[in-house]
């Protein structure tokens, strides 16, 4: 079997996730002459996501950024290919002894934050259950260190650090704002400490002021914890205000990577370039240029 290993010199460290020739193709039912009509979502993607780094992950809508998100998270299975957290692959269970125990450890090691922060909390929750939940879920605290008072202080700490006011715990979802539910749905997801977190469009609905403010907040997190990001947009001006690396996908497959600034500054593949040139009121994006603060 090829693993990631192969490709990498000695003096590079291992990458934290390799996504190796991933194909998922999803299918429609019956079609025209009850042929079955198929979709080839994701046609063929190797990425390599560093320890600590963002990877973004730009391209327009329906070209598949979604699904190789959630492959990569372990959400959804892939027709072919591989998808390696440092090192050992997620799907394949025949390479692990106990492939239920591998995947309950990788619960709080790996994460995504949704577009839509309302649908992925439980209206019936309060803002510090449903933080809770997912710290005590997540397998990242053993034994004494579950009780409820050291949780209750762990989602405490977490929620100041999103920039969540005291209160907040005791709240229900639909008393906040699009933004602050946002806020929440960062505090979950890192709570565990993950190692990975696929940000899937995290500020696509929210107003622009907003947007930036949770922006920044992501980033922040992510000097504080680490965590590497996949960070998935549509928008090119804020996938190059968050990412260290950028693929650029097209069709299911990525048609262009590198360093962030050369990919965006010195496009070399023409859809890039005709991506970049669409971006209202830039004729061409200015380098360095990230979104206004609020
Ligand atoms: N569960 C599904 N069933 C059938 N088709 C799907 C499913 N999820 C996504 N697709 C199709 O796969 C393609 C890629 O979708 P998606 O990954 O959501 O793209 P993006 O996130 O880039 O907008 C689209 O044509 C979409 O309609
Ligand atoms: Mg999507």
């Amino acid at each position: 079997m090829n693993g990631p290993e192969e490709n990498i010199s000695v003096a590079r460290i291992q990458p934290l996730v390799s996504i190796r020739g991933l194909v998922r193709i999803f299918s429609r039912g019956p079609g025209f002459m009850g042929r079955e009509a198929e979709i080839s979502a994701v046609r063929g993607v190797s990425l390599d996501i560093a320890p600590g780094e963002t990877l973004g992950l730009v391209g327009e809508s329906g070209c598949g950024k979604s699904t190789l998100g959630r492959v990569a998270v372990g959400l959804l299975e892939p027709t072919e290919g591989e998808v390696y957290i440092r090192g050992r692959p997620l799907w394949d269970r025949k390479a692990h002894a106990d492939y239920r125990a591998f995947r309950r450890s990788l619960a709080g090691d790996v994460q995504m934050i949704f577009q839509d922060p309302y649908s992925s909390l439980n209206p019936r929750m309060s803002i510090g259950e449903a933080v809770g939940e997912a710290l005590r879920c997540s397998g990242a605290l053993r034994g004494e260190k579950l009780a409820a008072p050291i949780v209750r202080e762990r989602v405490r700490v977490m929620l100041e650090k999103v920039g969540l006011e005291a209160g907040a715990a005791r709240r229900a979802p639909h008393e906040f704002s699009g933004g602050q539910r946002q806020r929440v749905a960062i505090a979950r997801a890192l709570v565990s400490s993950p190692s990975f977190v696929v940000c899937d469009e995290p500020t696509s609905a929210l107003d622009a002021s907003v947007q930036s403010q949770i922006l920044n907040l992501l980033r922040d997190m992510q000097d504080e914890l680490g965590p590497a990001y996949l960070f998935i947009s549509h928008d090119l001006e804020v996938v190059r205000h968050m990412s260290d690396r950028v693929a650029v996908m097209r069709d299911g497959v990525v048609v262009e990577e590198g360093d962030a600034e050369a990919v965006f500054s010195v496009p070399v593949h023409p859809y890039t370039r005709m991506l970049l040139e669409a971006v209202p009121g830039s004729g061409r994006a200015k380098p360095g240029a990230p979104p206004q603060t609020a």
